[in-house]
């Protein structure tokens, strides 16, 4: 495909989080959003009803044929993102409905950009510490790098996008879903996590979600269909003690005077165990105790494509400080105040 052409492409995953901004995201291509049910359809031409838990995603042999006959370019975004699933469940749509793109994108002869995670570092065998098989996080993950590999195999021409946890728009804050960076820190910017557990050293590591877009759109624009993209911060990535920090001056602005929050070490005592404390409050603990043993399997900080990802495809420079109080500005704004 030339760069100069206005290809065609298939989006899976239309009505997810990621879906949803790229159909807001300006851009050259033409889309079709492909989605199991109704949806914001955005600057996307026309929906298909598509699941790809089913063979030909569920369409009659001639509509899948006239699909990648019309189809140049697949944006692979679908996926069950839920975590704590135990892996079976990860399998028809993450494994097999990966393996459905792949054939569909080799009968339509179009490069796949198949949205993964940075999460799959932890799993490498470069990762600098094992994930243990308790980690909420893994049957995801392990799903995640099996996609890879499966389309790696495949020989289809594709990119493979790491997105770590993502935020809002980062001008406006927007999603159309928050998703678990929200709701922790909706529930440390009310005050109510007792402490926090991180590695030391490590950081946190989220990006707004209209920077993946922008990425995804301009390498399908320039024509690119291989290369493997980490979209995070890595080293630039902030702390914990500065995201207490912007939690707390969120609060602030809201009126609000957040107490002194510390920073466990998750194998410290108090850390391991967290049977005394309230369902909510354990089940957030443990998710900030996996996600930071996963970024600890990197050795800390995420392996990351910013600078060249900022070169090629033209990223702004955005502070993820920045994007992340504009994220929790959004969170709490009244409803009708939200772009
Ligand atoms: N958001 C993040 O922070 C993040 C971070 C790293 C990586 N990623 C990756 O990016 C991709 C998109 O994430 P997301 O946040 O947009 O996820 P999401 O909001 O959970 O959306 C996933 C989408 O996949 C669709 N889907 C699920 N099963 C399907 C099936 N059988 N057939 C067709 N569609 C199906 C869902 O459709 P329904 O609405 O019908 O269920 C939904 O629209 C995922 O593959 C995820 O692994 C996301």
């Amino acid at each position: 495909m030339s760069a100069a052409a206005r290809p065609t492409v298939l989006l899976t995953g239309a009505g997810g989080v990621v879906g949803q901004s790229l159909l807001r995201e300006p851009s050259t291509v033409r889309l079709i959003a492909a989605a199991r049910g109704p949806l914001d359809a955005g600057r996307a031409e026309r929906v298909v009803h598509c699941d790809l838990g089913q063979d030909r995603f569920g369409l009659d042999a001639d509509a899948y044929r006239a699909l990648a006959a019309e189809v140049d370019v697949v944006i692979h975004s679908a996926g069950l993102t839920e975590w704590g699933l135990p892996a079976e469940r990860y399998e028809p749509v993450n494994i097999e409905g990966t393996r459905r793109v792949a054939e569909f994108a080799e009968t339509a002869g179009a490069p796949v950009h198949f949205m993964s995670t940075a999460f799959v570092a932890a799993l490498l065998p470069c990762a600098a510490a094992p994930l243990s098989d308790t980690n909420i996080t893994k049957p995801y993950v392990r799903s995640k790098l099996t996609a890879e590999q499966l389309l790696a195999k495949s020989g289809v021409p594709h990119t493979v996008f790491r997105p770590t946890n993502l935020i809002g728009d980062s001008v406006t804050g927007w999603t159309s879903r928050p998703q678990v960076v929200q709701l922790l820190s909706d529930w440390m910017c009310r005050g109510r996590a007792p402490f926090v557990l991180a590695h030391p050293g490590n950081r946190t590591d989220i990006v707004p979600q209209d920077l993946l877009s922008k990425a995804v759109l301009r390498a399908i624009e320039q024509g690119v269909d291989e290369g493997e993209f980490w979209v995070t911060y890595g080293a630039e990535a902030m702390d914990m003690e500065t995201t207490l920090a912007l939690c707390a001056e969120h609060a602030a602005s809201l009126g609000r005077t957040l107490p002194e929050v510390p920073v466990l070490h998750p194998d410290s005592e108090r850390g391991r165990d967290l049977s005394d404390l309230a369902p909510m409050t354990r089940s957030y603990l443990s998710v900030l105790r996996d996600v930071s043993e996963v970024t600890m399997a990197s050795g800390g900080v995420l392996p990351t494509s910013m600078p060249e990802l900022r070169e090629r495809f033209a990223l702004p420079v955005v502070r993820d400080t920045d994007a992340y109080l504009r994220t929790l500005r959004h969170a709490s704004a009244p409803p009708a105040e939200r772009s």
